[in-house]
């Protein structure tokens, strides 16, 4: 039996009743490794990587690459398949350059962001070598001109530009409005550019904007182009200097429930063309070299979280009201944080027709750990394997250690084969960073 297959994996299937990802049973692995589990199917996640590059051969009149996201979802395996794949990489941290390097990604196609970077960091990404530093401030722009002053090979330096376009999706995950935290406010980039190319260290590649995620409207992409042509081409009449980059940063958004369209890759990157082509007309510009970097987009449906139900609640009508989980706010935040909805099937008994709507609570001290609310699935009870479909994206990269519970482990999945790509945390991981006091030993 097939899935609904634009909200799980590719690979997915029932068969036997029991769910099938990559390949494998479910359900054997879940007994092999323990739950809560994550999985990510290969052939997805190396499809959706694919489909943007070549969506955009299709539809960018220029070059054009894609840059993975790497806070969606970041270990060591996963940026070796971003790599292999031809993609490049964005960090916003010193350990996520380290994945990277350990990955073996060409620096030069790694993308270092954030707006807040540390002076450590910043060094790390200068002796490495990163393709870009994506600069969000006045003050970062000044540290990075001192600390790159007299290098031979001068780094280069996106400029990351506040568009002020309020995106239409959660308000924490909105990033382009006239208040966000992020990106230099519209009437700071000339002073910017201004003190980029009179540093000696630092080469002005282009502009960068990044309005939000997971964000549907092709609208929205358009305008993020143009905000950032405009500027390119402000700066060109006032300074002189032609910018050849352009990146207008993440933000597809993906369906986690089956009510929502699919993700299309082709139209996003058809968008973008459009956009692209109208600017150059407007200014008199060739096209630019395109950096994307989606995150949400690659490897979120790659992802299916596995978790076992402890126990049952019943209501007064004597119907179960909510199953209990083993996992929960930890590994996916989400629904705490911003009312995501997921989608969700039994594993173990995946065909059984759906019972009554239940709320899978997850196992933390916190009334808003409800993974799912209002949830059909089959009635089900202690033992019984739940998973949640769209769980590859901002899950176990936001995941925490509250109330002291192990993180999952990570399996990569696919012709039959789950390997073991990120352990399962244990109790001595817990304890390695907690010292005693003295006195008390
Ligand atoms: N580029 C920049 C500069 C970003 O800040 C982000 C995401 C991306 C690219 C990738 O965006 P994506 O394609 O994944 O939408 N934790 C939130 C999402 C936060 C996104 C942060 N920035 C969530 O779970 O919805």
């Amino acid at each position: 039996m097939p899935l609904d297959s634009h909200i799980w994996p590719d690979t997915a299937e029932v068969s036997g009743g029991r769910l099938h990802v990559g390949g494998c049973d479910v359900t054997g692995l879940a007994m092999d490794h323990a739950t809560p589990l994550y999985l990510i199917d290969e052939v997805t996640l190396r499809g959706s990587m694919r489909a943007y590059r070549t969506a955009l051969a299709r539809h960018y009149p220029g070059p054009a690459r894609v840059h993975y996201a790497s806070k969606a979802l970041l270990n060591t395996a996963v940026a070796q398949i971003v790599a292999e794949e031809g993609l490049g990489l964005d960090v916003v941290s010193g350990a996520e350059l380290l994945v990277a390097r350990r990955a073996g990604m060409p620096m030069g196609q790694v993308h270092m962001h954030g707006n807040a970077k540390g002076e450590a960091e910043l060094r790390r990404a200068v002796d490495w070598g990163v393709g870009a530093i994506v600069v969000d401030s006045l003050d970062e722009l000044d540290r990075l001109a001192a600390l790159t002053h007299g290098l031979v090979r001068p780094q280069g330096v996106l400029l990351r530009v506040a568009p002020n376009i309020d995106a239409h999706t959660h308000a924490h995950i909105a990033t382009g409005g006239a208040t966000a935290k992020f990106g230099l406010p519209l009437e700071s980039v000339g002073a910017a550019a201004a003190r980029v190319l009179a540093a000696d260290g630092l080469r002005l590649l282009g502009l960068h904007a990044h309005i939000g995620s997971q964000l549907f409207e092709a609208a929205e992409i358009r305008a993020t182009v143009a905000a950032l042509a405009r500027e390119m081409a402000r700066l060109r009449d006032a300074l002189g200097v032609d910018l050849a980059e352009l990146s207008p940063g993440g933000g597809l958004g993906v369906p986690y429930t089956a009510d929502m369209p699919p993700t299309d890759i082709d139209a996003y990157a058809a968008a973008l063309g459009d956009a692209v082509r109208a600017a150059c007309a407007t200014y008199g510009m060739r096209p630019p070299l395109l950096t994307v970097e989606p995150g949400r987009s690659i490897i979120a449906r790659a992802g299916v979280a596995l978790y076992r139900v402890i126990a049952r609640k019943l209501g007064p009508n004597g119907v179960p009201r909510y199953l209990h989980m083993d996992g929960g706010m930890a590994d996916n935040i989400r629904p705490a944080l911003y009312g995501a909805r997921y989608t969700a099937l039994l594993a173990n008994r995946a065909a059984d027709p759906p019972g009554p709507p239940v709320d899978v609570a997850g196992r933390y001290c916190e009334s808003g750990d409800v993974l799912l609310r209002a949830a059909s699935l089959p009635p089900a009870g202690p033992g019984d394997l739940l998973a949640v479909a769209v769980s590859g994206a901002y899950t176990l990269s936001m995941a925490s250690t509250y109330n002291l519970v192990p993180r999952p482990a990570l399996l990569l999945v696919g012709d039959g084969v789950a390997r073991i790509i990120q352990r399962r945390e244990t109790e001595e991981d817990l304890l390695a960073r907690d010292v005693p006091l003295e006195s008390y030993l």
